[in-house]
């Protein structure tokens, strides 16, 4: 039975190069989860773009001194670069500039405010006296009131803590544009309602069972304190248009009020650009349907709480699965950011590494539970001392055995215990597998494959094909064969991790079945074709 699994990847905002540690955070994490799950027959719909409204994108506009436009699509485009080289493997990557995504925003907007969850109502935001203008978000920057007192806090949200703010809450507010102290001032904005939904949302998170204990403890702990109001629109002339605007010019709708939305009308445009317009609710209104959202901790708010919160105002749309956020990643302890330029660029390790060595490096270390460290010697290490000297190897001795010896070779063989032991280790190899990545225990489900790998190694090592294939060649072929199978096996187990490396290896050698995620038959005395090495050592 295929069941439909709806794969959502944080949009980044179209406003700065990404970095490793955003690809470890979310988008190779949620790869390599839809991979599996089109692997094993399901229905998968990956979706996310590039978010282009907000203050990061016209901070940035305005530090270059060119408009945003200029700013969203150099990233955008630049962004499509790096899904490319990497392969990962959207069903829809689009961006939250379309008139799809506006009329889905608006709809959606609109909708909730019927029901009752959107208000209009008076608030106090920062202001910069000498510009004579209001400062939504990043254009403030302060100290959090958490027990830390991080000082470089945004108007929107501390780094630190991971506390979403409001500008009002930093001590010592500094407007971005002239330096001097913000001041606080009235003015009149649409708010979610989201006290109105405290209880049900405490329910529905008390009712989620095997989320990741940082995700659940915190996304609790928050609603248990009770939700606030938050406002929803902003004094910005970049963004969504309100509907039916009682507030006057200058407002837009919050960024992320938006850009959460961009989930549905991806799937919405997804299912328009294929010709089946209706082809979404499978997704989002069937209830067997499950929907997972790769975001990085800093993303768990407003995934676990506001975006649930403004699906159960909207009314008749699944709910969240799971929020199997991440940790960062943390490059010589530093949290691995684009925006405060730590550590080498993407494109730098996309120039120089095999993608498929670099998700392996990524995905041996991905900060699941907790921050990871890495560093470029140790994703060295990871791809020489585990990629090449394991898997590479193995693929490459069996590889050249076979062929250098192909004319040789004794076809009329039959497999002994301790052939079909190890044929046996992959099925149960599998099924661990599948068992971790159905639960987003990546880390874990690449290291069973790895540990299958080694079993492999461990198998021709005692049984030395190359040195009984004199005095008993079926013996040595029988070998090969088995070897040539767990390999097969292997490559099917990899092909979510390491895509463009697995096909290869799939596809010389030759079968009678064609399972994606179980073993196949290898055809007896089929010629191999010569893939050379996969992976390149590093000095
Ligand atoms: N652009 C946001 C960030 O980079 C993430 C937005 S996720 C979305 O932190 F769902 F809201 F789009």
């Amino acid at each position: 039975m295929s069941k439909n699994v709806l794969v959502c990847v944080a949009w980044p905002y179209a406003s700065g190069s990404r970095h490793l540690g955003h690809i470890g955070g979310a988008y190779l994490p949620a790869d390599i989860f839809a991979r599996y799950h089109r692997a094993v027959g399901n229905n998968v719909l990956m979706v996310s773009g590039s978010d282009v409204h907000g203050t990061p994108i016209t901070v940035r506009a305005d530090a270059e001194g060119v408009q945003p436009i200029d700013i969203v699509n150099k990233y955008h485009n630049e962004f499509l670069g790096y899904w490319e080289k990497l392969g990962i493997s959207w069903d829809n990557y689009t961006t939250t500039m379309t008139d799809n995504h506006k009329e889905v925003t608006q709809e959606m907007f609109l909708k909730i405010k019927e029901n009752g969850f959107i208000e209009k109502n008076k608030s106090i935001q920062a202001f910069d006296p000498q510009e004579k203008k209001f400062l939504p978000d990043r254009y403030v920057e302060g100290t959090c009131p958490c027990p830390v007192a991080y000082s470089e806090a945004r108007g929107d949200q501390c780094d630190s803590c991971g506390k979403t703010l409001d500008p009002e809450e930093l001590i010592n507010p500094i407007s971005k544009i002239s330096g001097n102290k913000a001041e606080f001032k009235e003015t009149e904005h649409y708010f979610l309602k989201l006290s109105a939904l405290n209880e049900r949302l405490s329910d529905w998170l008390n009712s989620k069972e095997g989320w990741r204990p940082h995700v659940i403890n915190f996304s609790k702990s928050f609603v248990e304190e009770g939700l606030q109001d938050r406002a929803i629109t902003r004094d910005l002339d970049w963004g969504i248009d309100i509907p039916e605007n009682e507030l006057g010019d200058g407002k837009k709708i919050y960024v992320w009020f938006e850009a959460v939305i961009g989930y549905l009308s991806a799937a919405k445009e997804w299912a328009i650009n294929n010709g089946t317009p209706d082809a979404w609710k499978d997704f989002w209104m069937n209830e067997d349907a499950e929907s997972y959202y790769f975001v990085g901790k800093d993303n768990v708010p407003f995934h676990a709480i506001i975006w649930p919160a403004m699906l159960l105002a909207y009314g008749d749309l699944n709910l969240p699965t799971n929020v199997p956020a991440n940790q960062y990643i943390l490059i010589k302890g530093e949290k691995a950011s684009a925006s405060r330029g730590v550590g080498k660029t993407l494109n730098d390790y996309l120039d120089e590494w095999n993608p498929d060595s670099l998700r392996y490096a990524l995905a041996s270390i991905l900060p699941e539970q907790n921050d990871s460290e890495i560093s470029e010697d140790e994703m060295i290490r990871r791809n020489n001392e585990e990629l090449v000297a394991a898997w590479g190897n193995l693929v490459q001795r069996v590889f050249s055995q076979y062929i250098n010896n192909y004319e040789k070779l004794d076809f009329d063989f039959e497999l002994n215990e301790i052939d079909k032991k190890i044929i046996d280790e992959a099925s149960v190899c599998f099924e661990k597998t599948s068992e971790l990545i159905e639960k987003v225990e990546l880390k874990s489900s690449l290291q069973s494959v790895m540990g299958y790998v080694n079993k492999i190694n461990a198998y021709l090592n005692e049984t030395e094909p190359w040195k009984i294939i004199k005095e008993d060649n079926a013996r040595a072929t029988a070998i090969l064969h088995t070897s040539l199978t767990a390999i097969d096996a292997c490559a099917s187990l990899f092909t979510p991790f390491m895509p463009t490396t697995s096909e290869v290896v799939k596809n010389a050698i030759e079968k009678n079945t064609n399972n994606n995620w179980s073993v196949n038959d290898i055809k007896k005395g089929a010629p191999l074709e010569n893939i050379g090495h996969l992976f390149k050592k590093f000095d």
